[in-house]
């Protein structure tokens, strides 16, 4: 039986006092707290097997390089991937989606091919398909939100499908609303139309299962700090056959079959895209992440999915309160995107931390979608399975006393 009141107590930062209040940690979707195992793990790791991988023949090597492929065996589990060897250690999301845009998008894409993004992505998966674009020829489509419902028009991303879509790139969940997509339904009209597939599972890594093989996605790209890991590691999941036939990203150390100055050839991936030094003790803290989280991950879906409801309903009961995004009829995973009459959120988000209360604001990295909802940021409180009722009461609470001061 999942008792949140036990799982926070795993977290020992979320004891801790903001000042004189008790810390009520609400920027998950910015980063998620860790658990001591992971804590644990890390010093472990430097305290009795930290050495470089893949290189030494001595026995202290030989552990490190065993727990470092152990965590990409844990990697695979967590998300269904066929083999280990298609999970690409990067340092994050971020990485992995600049991995694919420039290694496959640079040497596929040609004058004309259209890469189709959404309104809802994040900067991060904006920007380098604009980069590849310029110097490609390619050109970057884009699929309308609805401003109304905060949700995809599936219609218009169909509508923008053809012969000359050679990748779509979309989020699972927003980060700056919530809103889940059907990636699933997107992932099969994409190959219909002859295109590769990336999902941006940043958001959705933390919240709902995924399995790379029933989804068929072509690549997929997370977080490890987002998951309850450390910060610089994160995972590209990628089909061999598409890794092992794209050029390297980065050269260096690991990565190389043979070199010399008359040419140098390849390691098939994940080595061909893990040049030099990895984050060895990042790779190993991803692991034990996973492997914790995993053991309660659907009922802490169910948890959050409550305790979102709750937010909802008891927020909405405070004048002058807008969401964007569905959290009244999709949900939106754990992330409530608001704003309070007329008050900057700014303002609001400044006086919440006066509370112990730790949210984002602003545009999220999200800009075309803070545009297209004629909007330049919002305020937003994103949850985790060690959020507590008592935690959106005080965040309700606060929310009442500053709309009474503004
Ligand atoms: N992408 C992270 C966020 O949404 C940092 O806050």
């Amino acid at each position: 039986m999942f008792d949140p009141a036990k799982i926070r107590r795993d977290f020992p930062i979320l004891s801790q006092k903001s000042g004189t209040r008790d810390l009520v940690y609400l920027d998950n979707a910015a980063t998620a707290q860790k658990p001591q195992v992971v804590i644990d793990a890390i010093a472990r790791f430097y305290r009795c097997e930290n050495a470089n991988i893949h290189r030494g023949l001595y026995h202290l090597s030989a552990e490190a390089t065993t727990a470092f492929e152990k965590a990409r065996e844990r990697v695979a589990a967590f998300i269904n991937a066929p083999e280990p060897d298609a999970c690409v250690f990067t340092r994050g999301a971020t990485e992995g989606i600049n991995l694919v845009a420039s290694s496959w998008g640079r040497s596929r894409l040609r004058p004309g091919d259209e890469i189709l993004l959404t309104e809802l992505e994040h900067h991060a998966d904006i920007v380098p398909w604009q980069l590849v674009a310029e110097e490609t020829g390619a050109i970057v489509r884009v699929a309308k939100l609805d401003p109304k419902t905060g949700t995809l028009d599936l219609e218009h991303w169909r509508s923008q499908l053809s012969d000359k879509t050679k990748i779509a790139c979309f989020c699972h969940i927003s980060n700056a609303l919530g809103t889940v997509n059907p990636i699933g339904e997107m992932v099969r009209l994409a190959h219909a139309a002859g295109a590769l597939t990336l999902v941006d599972a940043a958001q959705s890594a933390p919240h709902l299962p995924i399995d790379v093989q029933a989804l068929a996605c072509d690549f997929l790209v997370f977080s490890g700090h987002k998951t309850f890991a450390p910060t610089g590691i994160g995972i590209l999941y990628g089909r061999k056959d598409l890794l092992d036939a794209m050029p390297p990203y980065q050269a260096g150390g690991d990565m190389i079959d043979r070199v010399s100055f008359s040419g140098t050839t390849f390691r098939e991936a994940p080595a061909r895209f893990e040049a030099g030094t990895p984050n060895i003790c990042g790779a190993v803290g991803l692991g034990v992440a996973l492997e914790y989280f995993k053991a309660f991950q659907k009922d802490a879906a169910d948890y959050e999915h409550r305790l979102t409801q709750y937010a909802v309903e008891k927020l909405s009961e405070i004048e002058g309160m807008r969401f964007f995004g569905p959290v009244r009829t999709a949900g939106t995973a754990g992330i409530l995107s608001f704003h309070l009459g007329k008050i900057h959120p700014s303002d609001i988000a400044t006086m919440l931390d006066t509370y112990g209360i730790c949210t984002r604001v602003g545009h999220h990295c999200a800009m075309p979608l803070m545009a297209a909802l004629g909007i330049t940021g919002t305020v937003r409180a994103s949850l985790a399975f060690y959020n507590t009722y008592a935690e959106i009461d005080t965040l309700a609470d606060a929310l009442i006393r500053i709309k009474k001061m503004f």
